[in-house]
């Protein structure tokens, strides 16, 4: 992240990170993880991430219970073509997009239905539970059908004793710091929801991107089981990863699984 240029960092938060905002002024903001208490100062366009009321991340624990409200049932099926990169800080995933995002794997709950835009890896974990940090966190990204963004899925990741197939899909990470291009790569992405028994318990709060302009209005839903990964397979995931954990915020106006 350090050795490449500010135009890069700035292409690649405009065009890939996705929690950035392609309208905010990337080129003169840029903005960086080990000050992220004070990204609400970097620019008018951040003020939310000072001064929101639902800010993410936060902290979970097994006192607010899990959630009974908003069960996700997913339609995820066989095997989706995309595009393998560095978001910056990481691991990412782009779908192949033809236009209609309803053509995406989707989830629902409630009445709404949303489509899976990607997927990218933030270490260590940005939500604690009961205190305990894992060591990275993948979030699914999921828009409407008009492509904005309307919900995240969370697996946190820790090693355990067995390869996960999820992450056996993916080509080598050797030498991803300097990858720059996209690798065209297929996935089974139901095997992540099959790592976590498809969110069978979670918890749900209203909250927001976890990067700037730190947009509202993002249901989060967090699986309790966590996402194991072979020693190995961490390794190379946090080998990739530059810091990439925004600071916990205050609890406020979340709902937690409200
Ligand atoms: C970004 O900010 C710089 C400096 O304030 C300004 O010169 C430039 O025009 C801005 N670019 C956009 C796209 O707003
Ligand atoms: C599942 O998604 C596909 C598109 O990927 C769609 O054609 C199909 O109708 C959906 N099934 C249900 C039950 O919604
Ligand atoms: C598990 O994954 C690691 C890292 O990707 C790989 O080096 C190793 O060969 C894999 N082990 C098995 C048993 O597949
Ligand atoms: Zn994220």
């Amino acid at each position: 992240m350090r050795a490449i240029s500010l135009a890069l960092v700035a292409a690649l938060t405009t065009a890939l990170n996705p929690a950035q905002n392609p309208d905010a002024n990337t080129t003169t903001n840029i903005w960086a993880y080990e000050a992220s208490f004070n990204w609400g100062k970097l620019s008018p366009d951040y003020r939310l991430c000072q001064t929101g009321t639902q800010q993410s991340p936060i902290a979970l624990s097994l006192g607010n219970g899990l959630s009974l409200n908003h069960v996700p049932l997913f339609n995820y099926t066989g095997s989706i073509a995309g595009n393998f990169f560095n978001w910056g800080y990481g691991p990412a995933f782009t779908l192949t997009h033809n236009g209609d995002w309803t053509s995406h794997p989707s989830f629902t709950y409630d009445d709404k239905t949303l489509y899976l835009k990607g997927w990218h890896i933030h270490a260590p974990a940005d939500h604690s539970v009961g205190g305990d940090r894992s060591k990275a966190e993948m979030h699914f990204v999921h828009v409407d059908a008009e492509g904005h963004e309307g919900a995240v899925l969370a697996f946190r990741l820790d090693p355990g004793n067995f390869n996960n197939t999820f992450f056996e899909q993916l080509p080598p990470m050797i030498g991803f710091d300097e990858m720059q291009l996209q690798e065209p790569t297929e996935m089974d992405l139901s095997l992540a929801l099959d790592s976590v028994q498809y969110f069978n318990e979670f918890w749900t709060y209203q909250g927001s991107l976890t990067s700037p302009p730190c947009h509202e209005g993002i249901r989060w839903f967090v699986a309790r089981q966590i996402m194991f990964t072979g020693v190995g397979q961490m390794q190379d995931i946090l080998g990739a990863s530059t810091y990439s954990a925004r600071a916990e915020q205050e609890v406020w106006q979340h709902r937690i699984n409200e």
